[in-house]
């Protein structure tokens, strides 16, 4: 079923919640007085702050490639869930994910993400129905005549594409059609039926799926260039044939500093011929370790693809590949580069990530002379900011071991300010290295028995006096409550 298209809310709190939902005490509570109410109507800040809400205000959408096996991380599905509007399959729905066995699918990974998808309101992005690539050894080595391998791609776009018929807003239909040089690339496909097994793709999922919207995906083609022109003069001739295409993916794998100057001016001519397109796989690698200065030129080109984006009347939106830099492909292939998403290692937020949602209109981040923007600290160069994540704060906290067996608990942590906050982490240390493996009302990163709990999008902005709540479940038995810090201040036990 076609997700519903409400505006945007973040619901991180809701997909934690389900698998926990025994916990139910365990609830946000941020008991807001009428004075408080009133003051927070005053200076809370009306601008987005989650980057499905803010692209959601420019009539946009905000993607992830989703890797349905790190949905059991809680930091992971947190920001999936609350910070994205579409989620793109990083592997699942590739022809070798589903069917590296003739007539033998293996559905679970695509359907957990539509699911996923569908219990957090957010769109899908199908990927992808033909492509060269992760394509399984029995459709490239088998050998086929044209028509027994025409019967095969037919077969395979109309079961894919049929399953998942009303769900999938967008599929890419055919991906990385092209060499660099803008003649087309020597595949299987190619050798079999010529240039014309792309427009027979998109009329077949078309067939299968008449709702979702049909776009060709490839890379390199994000400027102007020989790659990039070819690919106009292809969808400007399948246009002429009525082929059903209806939109331009620009994969913008980029590199740190190697933005092309023509990247608007190109999406601009694809959305003149009265197609969408969409930044489809954005990462922006560098050579690791990253640094700050590196890590701030990044947010600068993040945040120029945005912007170009928004310029461009077609441009629907943009998919980041990947959370975090720890889930990233691109260390993986490209040695030595990474630190390419919007997220860190431990799922901080990464001066990229303001960037985006600044552009995208939401609400500022952390002030930029912050020596450490992704951590509220009390070095904030404004504590007389209310509205300053890194406000200090007074505070007091409770944490109590709900329940406890041999190697695990489960603990709730209350925390009352004394400071109105718009952001906030809570610190503490687990006994003997131990780990957070689950939780609610926040997002945890752990090492070495250290625990930091950041705000998610529901709880991010407390009142004077308010309290916030949040529960997990460690792999260590009973233990004696820690010292719980807020923003850098420790709290007096309550
Ligand atoms: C990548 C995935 O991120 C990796 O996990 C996988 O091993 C290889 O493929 N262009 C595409 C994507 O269209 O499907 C690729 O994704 C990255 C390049």
């Amino acid at each position: 079923m076609r997700p519903a298209r409400r505006a945007a809310v973040a619901i991180a709190a809701g997909t934690l919640l389900t698998g926990l939902a025994v916990h139910g005490t365990a609830t946000a509570t941020a008991p807001v007085t009428e004075e408080a109410a009133r003051t927070l109507s005053v200076t809370a800040p009306a601008q987005a702050d989650t980057l499905r809400e803010a692209a959601a205000e420019q009539g946009r959408f905000i993607g992830t490639a989703l890797n349905d096996a790190l949905l059991g991380n809680s930091a992971y599905t947190a920001i999936a869930g609350g910070e994205f509007s579409s989620v793109t399959a990083e592997n699942a729905m590739k022809w070798g994910s589903l069917e590296s066995t003739r007539g033998q699918y293996n559905w679970a990974g695509a359907d957990r993400l539509v699911e996923f998808a569908a219990a957090n309101d957010q769109q899908v992005y199908g990927h992808t129905l033909v492509w060269h690539s992760q394509l399984p050894g029995w459709v490239e080595n088998g050998g086929f005549a044209p028509a027994e391998l025409r019967e095969i791609v037919d077969n395979h776009i109309a079961t894919v594409a049929g399953r998942y018929a009303g769900s999938i807003d967008r599929w890419d239909v055919v991906n990385e059609a092209f060499n660099e040089n803008g003649t087309f690339r020597d595949t299987v496909f190619l050798r079999a039926f010529g240039e014309r097994y792309i427009a027979d793709a998109f009329h077949a999922a078309h067939a299968a799926d008449p709702g979702a919207k049909l776009f060709i995906n490839d890379y390199n083609t994000d400027g102007i260039n020989a790659k990039s022109d070819a690919m106009y003069r292809l969808v400007s001739s399948l246009l002429a044939d009525g082929v059903p295409v209806h939109g331009v993916g620009f994969q913008s794998h980029m590199i740190l500093g190697q933005m092309p100057a023509s990247y608007r001016a190109n999406l601009q001519r694809f959305s003149d011929l009265g197609l969408e397109v969409a930044v489809t796989e954005l990462d922006i690698r560098m050579n690791t370790p990253a640094d700050p200065t590196r890590l701030d030129r990044q947010a600068d080109q993040y945040r120029q693809v945005v912007d170009d984006c928004l310029a461009v009347s077609g441009c629907s939106g943009v998919t980041v590949w990947g959370i975090s830099d720890r889930d990233s492909w691109i260390p993986g292939v490209f040695p030595g580069e990474g630190a390419a998403n919007l997220y860190d290692d431990d799922y901080r937020p990464k001066p990229a990530y303001w960037a985006v949602l600044d552009a995208f209109g939401g609400a500022p981040g952390p002030d930029p002379t912050d020596p450490d923007p992704t951590d509220p600290d009390p070095t904030d160069p404004d504590p007389t900011d209310p509205t300053d994540p890194g406000t200090p704060a007074g505070c007091t906290a409770s944490y109590r071991v709900l329940n406890s067996w041999g190697g695990g608990s489960v603990v709730e942590v209350s925390v009352t300010t004394t400071t109105a906050l718009s952001g906030w982490q809570a610190r503490f240390t687990l006994p003997s290295g131990a780990r957070v493996t689950n939780g609610w009302n926040a997002v945890f990163a752990t090492g070495g028995g250290a625990v930091t709990a950041s705000h998610v999008a529901h709880n991010r902005v407390v009142p004077a006096g308010g309290t916030v709540t949040f529960g997990f479940q460690a792999d260590t038995g009973a233990h004696a409550a820690p010292a719980v810090a807020l923003n850098g201040a420790e709290c007096a036990r309550s």
